[in-house]
């Protein structure tokens, strides 16, 4: 290890005074929750507001996170795009337990949900595609996300070929395209308090719907 590269970060810390968290005046389903503090993140957040951290893994458990956004939300689940033979991709093929991940530092919070995570329709899928500016859909025909390129010159050649051939801008939405859903049988909401004294109340989906606790910070 080289030390003098080394960073002492014992000192680095805020203090998180955020209101309280009741349980009784949460909502009875978590989504309906989500969809309250996500409004409040568009407010305090507008940049990357729906940025959250995917966390999927390898059958044999090694995990691996990434930052994707999210695109839609209702009551069956959270939903984002990107391509089915990427690392992720591979990972929800063969292991589709997944975690999300939102932190809204103005805030002082965080939401943790987990679940199970389908394919979109095709037909949805090929929908937002062509719903994305041009340039993106460029770059997401030109990408084979997640192998290995040479140079970037590579794929800006690329994205330059597909421009001359598809110059009528109907390029078509790439079979790897894939919308992703996770339905959640777990959400946790978080909020930073004085002295660490953090408020955390969890949803858990039981047999007789969403059961809410309190946890320990
Ligand atoms: C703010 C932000 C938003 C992103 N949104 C997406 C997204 O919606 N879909 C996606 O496939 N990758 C998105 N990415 C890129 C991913 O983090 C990641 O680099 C890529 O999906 C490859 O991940 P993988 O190799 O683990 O499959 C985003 C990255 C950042 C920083």
């Amino acid at each position: 290890m080289n030390h003098s590269s080394e960073k002492n970060l014992r000192e680095a810390r805020r203090e998180y005074k955020g209101e309280a968290l009741r349980k009784q005046s949460m909502a009875d389903d978590p989504i309906s929750e989500f969809a309250d503090w996500l409004e409040l993140a568009e407010h305090y957040h507008p940049l990357d507001s729906t940025a959250m951290v995917l966390a999927t893994a390898t059958p044999d458990g090694q995990p691996s996170a990434r930052t994707v956004l999210l695109k839609h939300f209702d009551q069956h689940g959270l939903c984002w795009y990107s391509n089915s033979g990427s690392e992720k991709g591979a990972h929800l093929a063969v292991n589709p337990r997944a975690a999300l991940h939102f932190y809204w530092s103005a805030m002082s919070r965080q939401i943790r949900v987990s679940g199970r995570v389908e394919k979109l329709p095709r037909a949805i899928a090929e929908e937002y595609f062509h719903s994305r500016p041009e340039g993106s859909r460029y770059s997401a025909v030109a990408s084979r996300q997640s192998s290995v390129v040479n140079t970037r010159e590579q794929l800006e050649t690329e994205v330059e070929n597909l421009k001359r051939r598809f110059s009528d801008g109907n390029l078509p939405c790439p079979d790897d395209w894939c919308g992703y859903c996770l339905r959640p049988d777990r959400f946790e909401f978080w909020q930073g308090r004085e002295n660490r004294l953090h408020d955390r109340i969890v949803y858990i989906d039981g047999d007789d719907g969403w059961q809410k606790q309190r946890l320990a910070p």
